[in-house]
């Protein structure tokens, strides 16, 4: 028996230096991918993978992100009186119940690993999810959900991952592959972002995870690895002889939202995704 995961930490406290000056002051995970803010369709992802429990782990100049799940009194009323039905309900459809939502403080920050370890007291002793909102993944069923799916077959943690191009291994967390049956890797270890020359293999992780709480002992170490960072992977890695690693290729596509040519390709797929959007979208590309 696997345990069950009902709780997501997303780490929204990065600077997202990638995305300037747009994240000056607004966070990264609230540009919005044609209508909704990448933060929504994470929890959109979790909400349908079973997630009950939404921890945002966030820095300073976030509270547009906690806004945005709260209820907005006046623009409610507006919307009602004005009859807008079908708007009032695109603000209140994804609203999480009340107390569902927490937030806890990254005060620096000072990696992915860090970011997770913050939300250690709200996790306890459970198995636990992790959505980066920055990659968003376009996919039926969602990638969280396909994960579950593994996740009750194999137990241990669970990374969703990518076959990259060679030369951007320096990019990612890359897998030391023991066992691939072409969809689930299994690692015996993990190296954040090598040199293309130096990477174990091409299968990188990426924003997506479900965790085992024994991961909160590595990370209690507070060790610095790539970049000076404290990194996730690096405790992911520490803790495989107790916890088995599989690595998932989910079925769907990725785009990286933290950088600028991700980003707009996203709100391209997405909106020729949408059937209200997809023609006047199509006939204006094919003009440019
Ligand atoms: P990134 O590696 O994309 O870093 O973090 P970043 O700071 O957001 O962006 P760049 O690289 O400067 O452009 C991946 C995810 O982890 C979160 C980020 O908010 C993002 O969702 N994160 C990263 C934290 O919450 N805290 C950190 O210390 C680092």
């Amino acid at each position: 028996m696997v345990k069950p995961v009902v709780k997501a930490i997303f780490p929204v406290a990065g600077l997202g230096t990638r995305f300037l000056p747009a994240t000056k002051s607004v966070p990264k995970e609230m540009l919005p991918v044609v209508d909704k803010p990448l933060i929504q369709y994470a929890l959109e992802e979790a909400r349908d993978a079973g997630i009950e429990q939404f921890v945002f782990v966030t820095g300073r100049g976030k509270s547009a992100l906690e806004d945005h799940f709260d209820h907005s009194i006046e623009l409610e009323h507006a919307l009602r009186e004005r009859g807008k039905d079908a708007e009032l309900r695109s603000i209140l459809d994804f609203l999480p119940p009340p107390g569902a939502l927490a937030s806890v403080h990254q005060h620096e920050a000072l990696g992915l690993g860090h970011a997770v370890w913050c939300a250690h007291a709200l996790i306890g002793d459970e198995a636990f999810a992790v959505i980066l909102a920055d990659d968003l993944i376009m996919a039926e069923p969602g990638c969280l959900r396909q994960m579950m799916d593994v996740y009750a077959e194999v137990g241990g943690n669970v990374a969703a991952v990518e076959d990259v191009p060679r030369e951007h291994t320096n990019r990612y967390g890359i897998l030391d592959v023991v066992t691939d049956d072409g969809r689930l890797a299994r690692a015996q270890g993990l190296v954040e972002k090598p040199s293309p020359d130096e990477a174990p293999s091409t299968l990188s992780i990426i924003g997506r995870y479900v965790l085992q709480p024994e991961i909160f002992r590595h990370l209690d170490r507070q060790q610095r690895g790539a970049g000076g960072e404290i990194q996730l992977t690096d405790a992911m890695a520490a803790t495989i002889p107790d916890v088995p690693f599989h690595g998932l290729r989910f079925e769907g596509q990725r785009f990286d939202c933290g950088a600028k040519a991700g980003f707009v390709v996203a709100n391209v797929a997405f909106a020729l995704a949408r059937p209200d959007l997809a023609p006047a979208v199509r006939e204006a590309l094919d003009s440019l």
